[in-house]
């Protein structure tokens, strides 16, 4: 039986564990790329122990960024910041993932400290967003995008393509296509956003059109070891929106089209979502997930409040999802994976990071304690403390305690 810490092996890829750093757009890029704050941030979330690393939503174009602050791997003058990055991953003995996106009617946006919002296409940091149809998301993303026409369309597959051969040279080996979060690949399939009369819009099957040739694209120039996923809003919880039935049809055909592994996640094509909203709970997303799975027949993935490590072991043991995907816990803990590994007992939790880092917490006198993180349930295998909802760590008298009490007498005034 799996479990978070074992091995998982994906065409010729093995990550050392079952935990991703789901990709998290920072708005930190100046011209669109990857630069020492990337290397600072993902460099540590690898030296934690996590076993896939993926930067944030990668452009396939300019104009399928976020903001003018987000990164893309649209031009060769941007692979060696990828570079450095996925060296530095390697290194530590990671994975760098990359996800291939396009924003479509959700770009030219401030960042979220600036509010969010979007520009006016003439705005000095704003663009005339494309998308499947002239229908504007709404809310605080007023602006109208322009309709795509299918040379356009043409020339994102071969987008795809280019930025993938990039993606090859800077190092990645693992692809993931973000098809949702309401971004282009997200529109495409989604009747909420996607009103075309031609071959990309309408039936399920033209609504799927995109995301095939997409996969298609990227497939060709994809080295065969490497792992081609994706992320798919597989509902859009509105009732003139994706269902989960059409998303698993459609991830049928996807499979057929060279995908090895599917991520799934949330339309977020309308803030007007209805009914119970699954990302509000803990695991919310892993029935839906294990459904796809099983109906389907190919390695899953999902997100969403699965930080909690007893929940993230328990998906992987009990065989409902393949690799846990963490956002909002890899930004708060770098080491999420060997804080995961002491709570639940594993036996050498340091030996998920790499032997030179893991010397260190292993070997600083009183390490357990010094290291501030609840203290490791002492002996325990991993077997025997997993399903406890709520790990009470043994904490035993150590000789650092001993060696702090009798500094503290030492120090105590006469
Ligand atoms: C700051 C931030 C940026 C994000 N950017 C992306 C992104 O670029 N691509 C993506 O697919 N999801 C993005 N997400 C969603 C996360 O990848 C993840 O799916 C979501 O946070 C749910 O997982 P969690 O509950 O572990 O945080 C972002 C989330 C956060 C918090």
């Amino acid at each position: 039986m799996p479990n978070l810490f074992t091995p998982y092996t994906l065409k010729g890829v093995t990550l050392r564990n079952r935990i991703a750093m789901s990709p998290m757009t920072m708005y930190r890029s100046t011209d669109g790329k990857l630069d020492d704050f990337h290397l600072m941030y993902l460099g540590a979330r690898a030296a934690g122990g996590f076993g896939l690393v993926f930067p944030e939503q990668i452009a396939i174009t300019p104009d399928g960024r976020t903001t003018t602050h987000c990164a893309g791997l649209y031009d060769d003058n941007q692979i060696e910041g990828h570079k450095r990055v996925v060296d530095m991953i390697k290194s530590m003995g990671g994975v760098a993932g990359i996800q291939l996106g396009h924003t479509g009617r959700k770009g030219s946006l401030v960042t979220p400290w600036e509010g969010g919002h979007m520009l006016p296409p003439e705005h000095e940091a704003g663009w005339q967003t494309r998308a499947p149809s002239a229908i504007a998301y709404g809310g605080d993303m007023p602006y109208v995008p322009r309709e795509l026409t299918t040379g356009e369309i043409d020339q994102i597959m071969q987008d795809y393509a280019d930025t993938t051969r990039r993606a090859v040279e800077a190092g990645y080996e693992w692809v993931e296509l973000h098809f949702a979060h309401g971004y282009l690949g997200s529109e495409f399939f989604s009747p909420l956003a996607n009103r075309r009369t031609d071959q990309y819009g309408g039936t399920l099957e033209n609504r799927t059109r995109f995301h095939l040739q997409a996969l298609d694209a990227v497939r060709a120039v994809l080295p065969d070891h490497i792992p081609l996923t994706m992320r798919l809003g597989i509902d859009d919880l509105h009732p003139d929106g994706v269902t989960v039935d059409e998303s698993i049809t459609a991830i049928r055909w996807m499979k057929e089209h060279g995908l090895d592994l599917a991520d799934v996640s949330i339309g977020f094509n309308t803030d007007n979502m209805q009914g119970d909203i699954p990302i509000g709970t803990l695991g919310g997303m892993v029935k839906n997930a294990t459904r796809v799975r099983d109906e389907v027949g190919i390695p899953i993935a999902t997100s969403w409040n699965l930080g909690q490590p007893e929940l993230a072991n328990r998906v992987i043991e009990e065989e409902l999802l393949d690799l846990v995907y963490l956002g909002r816990p890899a930004l708060a803990n770098a080491h999420w994976p060997v804080y995961a590994a002491r709570l639940l007992g594993y036996q050498d939790p340091f030996s998920l990071v790499p032997e030179d880092w893991a010397w260190w917490l292993r070997n600083l006198r009183g390490a357990d304690e010094a290291i501030g993180w609840p203290a490791a349930t002492n002996g325990a295998t991993l077997t025997e403390v997993a399903g406890v909802s709520a790990p009470a760590p043994v904490v035993e008298e150590t000789a650092f305690e001993q060696e702090l009490a009798e500094l503290e007498a030492e120090l105590k005034p006469a």
